[in-house]
């Protein structure tokens, strides 16, 4: 498990004060479904329903996680949303800053351009996710040049600016990735997501692939980056134990659709929906000796090209009954802020667990700007 807890300066660790009342993005009825072509003509056979009906908004200032098992199209949701894919049908509103209300499902490619400098993506893999060729600083400078934001001495600052401000040392500008460890290019990953000053930024699992000791360091980065430069994430996870510290709210995916969102605290203790019930059971526990063993979730997750009917959790689901076979729940308000897709929310009592980060004792990690980079091989001339 990680451990990412710290307490802030004033030894407070709510996170509730920097959350703004205004929605930055709402998200309806959201699909992305891909065509299957098959046989010698190349006929189409079907479609691949990654995102089928995901419903979610975020607050400014916030951080809501995404998650649900590898497969249940948080990528995909991620990536439709920044509208690197097209919508197959549903709507996204953004209120950008400085445009005001767009609808994204429907931004035309000059109207994403502006957009796509108030809302950035980083990526899962660090390692296929920054071009070999280019030199950090011309990585990390691609956007603003693209966007003719800034040229010559200004370009040179800002570049500093955020290598500096991910805990990297201007000087690396000249060196290449491959020069660097994963979680030193996970760190230029961010530092060119937040060149553009974004608002918004779509975090795709971006420490699934690093060392578990390093996870925590880049995590309470993009903690301290969010307090400095006032950053919303929708931060995509399979694990809930990753969401856990860094969420200020969760939602839970399950093929192709979100089926319980609620303040991550209330998720964890009181979850609603059966699926995220077995989510939690499946948390190894922080403490072996303290806790029961964690719970396998039994079955497989259903192909999302060939979804069961009714609810999709239906066949893995302890509790369902008739109903579950044929009636697909809706997302619908259980409290308030409480969200469930199950037909018996109000009825099942389901169990949870404290927050994991309320479970164990803080420790103080490594902050952005006492990481010191470990000595990276020679650049690439
Ligand atoms: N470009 C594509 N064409 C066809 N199918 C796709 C495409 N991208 C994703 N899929 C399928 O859509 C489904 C959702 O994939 P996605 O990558 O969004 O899941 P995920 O939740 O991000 O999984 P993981 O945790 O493994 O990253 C999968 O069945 C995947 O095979
Ligand atoms: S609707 Fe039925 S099958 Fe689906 S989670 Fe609820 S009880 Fe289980
Ligand atoms: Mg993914």
């Amino acid at each position: 498990m990680i451990d990412t807890q710290r307490t802030r300066d004033d030894g407070s660790t709510d996170r509730s004060d920097r959350i703004g009342a205004r929605n930055l993005l709402e998200v309806t009825g959201l699909k992305k479904h891909f065509p299957i072509h098959g046989g010698l003509l190349g006929r189409l056979r079907g479609y691949v329903r990654a995102v089928d009906g995901v419903d979610l908004f975020i607050r400014e200032g916030e951080t809501l996680g995404l998650v649900g098992e590898s497969g249940c199209g948080k990528s995909t949701a991620g990536r439709t949303i920044i509208r690197l894919y097209d919508v197959t049908d549903g709507e996204i509103v953004f209120h950008d800053p400085m445009l005001g209300k767009i609808h994204l499902e429907r931004a035309g490619t000059a109207e994403l351009r502006r957009v796509w400098m108030s809302m950035q993506m980083i990526f899962q893999d660090p390692f296929s996710s920054l071009d070999p060729r280019m030199s950090v600083g011309r990585i990390v400078a691609e956007p603003l040049v693209v966007n003719k934001i800034a040229r010559g001495s200004e370009l040179r600052d800002r570049v500093a600016q955020v290598l500096t401000a991910v805990g990297l040392r201007p000087e690396h500008v000249s060196r290449y990735p491959h020069a660097f460890s994963g979680g030193q290019r996970q760190r230029i990953g961010i530092a060119r997501a937040l060149a553009m000053s974004p608002k918004l930024i779509i975090c795709d699992e971006p420490v699934s692939a690093l060392d578990v000791s390093v996870q925590a360091q880049v995590l309470n980065l993009l903690e301290d980056l969010q307090n400095e430069f006032d950053l919303t994430y929708l931060f995509i996870a399979h694990d809930l134990s990753v969401v856990d510290h860094i969420s200020d709210r969760v939602a839970v995916m399950y093929v192709g659709y979100v089926v319980e969102v609620a303040p991550t605290e209330e998720l964890f203790r009181n979850p609603k929906m059966p699926y995220t019930e077995a989510l939690i059971g499946a948390i190894p526990p922080p403490n072996p000796r303290l806790r029961s063993r964690p719970v396998k979730l039994p079955g497989e997750v259903p192909s999302p090209a060939n979804p069961p009917s009714g609810c999709y959790f239906h066949p893995r689901c302890q509790y369902a009954q008739d109903v579950c076979k044929v009636e697909r729940p809706p997302l619908r308000q259980v409290s308030p802020g409480h969200y469930a897709a199950c037909h018996f929310a109000e009825t099942l009592s389901l169990r949870g667990i404290p927050t994991l980060t309320s479970a164990v004792p803080a420790v103080t990690m490594a902050t952005a700007s006492s990481v010191t980079p470990t000595p990276a091989a020679p650049a690439v001339p």
